[in-house]
Parts: C-alpha cells; structure tokens; sequence
C-alpha cells in the first residue's frame, strides 16, 4: 500500500481507526495475492477515511471512478443506507469480475452498480446529482474527471480525488512525466477554482477534498 508516512505510523493510525469488514478483508487479500499492481487499492486506513467522509454527507449515492477489483466501492457500500448507491467505472473487465464475487458475499453488495468501459464516456450518460464522488483512474484524465464531476455533485456534496501528491513527485519542475504534470495541473486548477474550497489530506498517497462554495 502506498503511504507517505512510517509504515509504523501507518499501522498505528489504522489500528485507532475503524476496522475493515471480513468480506472487504477477504478482497483485499485476494487482490494482494492475485493482482499486479495490488497497491492501487485504497487500503484499510484510507478505506475507513473514504467511509467516514460518506458518513459526514449522508451519502445516498456514491460515484466511483475507477474500481480495480472493488475494495473502495465495497467500503462506501458499507457506508451508505439500505437504499444507497454506489456507481462504479471500470474499464478493465476481468479486475471487476473480482469485485463481482466479493459483493456478492456481503449483503451490501447489492447497493453496488459496476459500469464497464472507459469512465468519461459513463459519466457522459449518467445523471446527477451525487453526494459524493470519488476520482481514482487514469491520471491523465483527471481534469476531466474533476469537470464533469462538478456537473454531477449535489450542491452539498463531496468530491475525493485520489492519488494527488503522487509519491511527492508533484514537488519537481519541471514535472517528469506527463501522470505527474497531469496531477500537478488538477491541483493547481483546484486550488484556484472560484466555485469550490479544498483541502489537501496528505493520508496515504494524498486526497483533495473538495466542496462547491454555498
Ligand atoms: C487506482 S485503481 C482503483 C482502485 C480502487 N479505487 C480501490 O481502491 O480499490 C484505478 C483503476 O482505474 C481503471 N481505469 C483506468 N483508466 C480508466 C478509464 N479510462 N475508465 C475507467 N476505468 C479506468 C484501471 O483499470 C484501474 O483498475
């Protein structure tokens, strides 16, 4: 899991923070054996984090950008009420079909919606509003992700963009790559967004929080 503090900060912190359901445990685990690139998924810490925020909205319906094998949508399911929503955006089939399996084990599940196929064409054909919504895919296309998810938020509701200190690589000029300059460009065009108020959360590999104005 990628984190930017002490793996012992880490553990500490997730040890005083509420703990993963078995069936989100059980996924997790699955996806560290099974999966490359198994560090993408959010974790428990991050996870509780993701949880608590759809406590504070009252989320009803959940927007997900990105599921890999579903550790996320699972831990904003748990949150939600019986008749909550979560939309999930995947593109690769065979990481979802994972996901599939774990919610059908957990009588959350049900609450879940997965959408194959390239995210910014899903969230072209989907209706708001959402209390929250979460942006965890290509990296390239955050920007858009961020635009069309404003059209998309409840006036009171709550955008999570993951991933946005990028292994504190957003620190170097010129950027490295186009991943780093793609982030480095949402963040600057967040920060100076007139319409909205953010936070920087420098939990694990970094979350920009962000609410429109009132
Ligand atoms: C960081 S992972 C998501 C992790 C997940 N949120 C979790 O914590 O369990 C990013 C996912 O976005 C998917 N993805 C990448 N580009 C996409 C696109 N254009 N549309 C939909 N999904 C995409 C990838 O296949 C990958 O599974």
């Amino acid at each position: 899991m990628k984190t930017l503090v002490s793996h012992e900060i880490e553990a500490y912190a997730q040890a005083h923070s509420m703990p993963e359901s078995e069936v989100a445990r059980a996924l997790r685990e699955e996806t560290q054996r099974t999966m490359d690139y198994a560090q993408m998924i959010v974790g428990p810490l991050e996870g509780a984090f993701l949880k608590m925020m759809a406590q504070l909205v009252g989320a009803k319906r959940v927007l997900e950008i990105g599921m890999f094998t579903g550790y996320s949508a699972l831990c904003f399911a748990e949150a939600l009420p019986d008749d909550g929503q979560v939309i999930t955006c995947e593109i690769e089939a065979e990481t979802a079909e994972l996901g599939r399996k774990y919610f059908a084990q957990s009588p959350h599940g049900k609450k879940i919606e997965i959408r194959l196929g390239p995210a910014l064409d899903t969230m072209r054909e989907l209706t708001g509003p959402f209390n929250l919504i979460f942006i965890d895919a290509d990296k390239i296309n955050y920007l858009n992700y961020y635009r069309r998810a404003l059209d998309l938020l409840s006036p009171q509701g709550v955008i999570l963009i993951d991933n946005v200190l990028w292994d504190g690589n957003v620190l170097k000029q010129p950027p490295p790559d186009e991943k780093t300059a793609a982030i480095q460009e949402l963040n600057r065009t967040v920060a100076n967004d007139p319409r909205v108020t953010a936070v920087l959360v420098t939990i694990r590999d970094g979350v920009l929080v962000v609410r429109k104005k009132t």
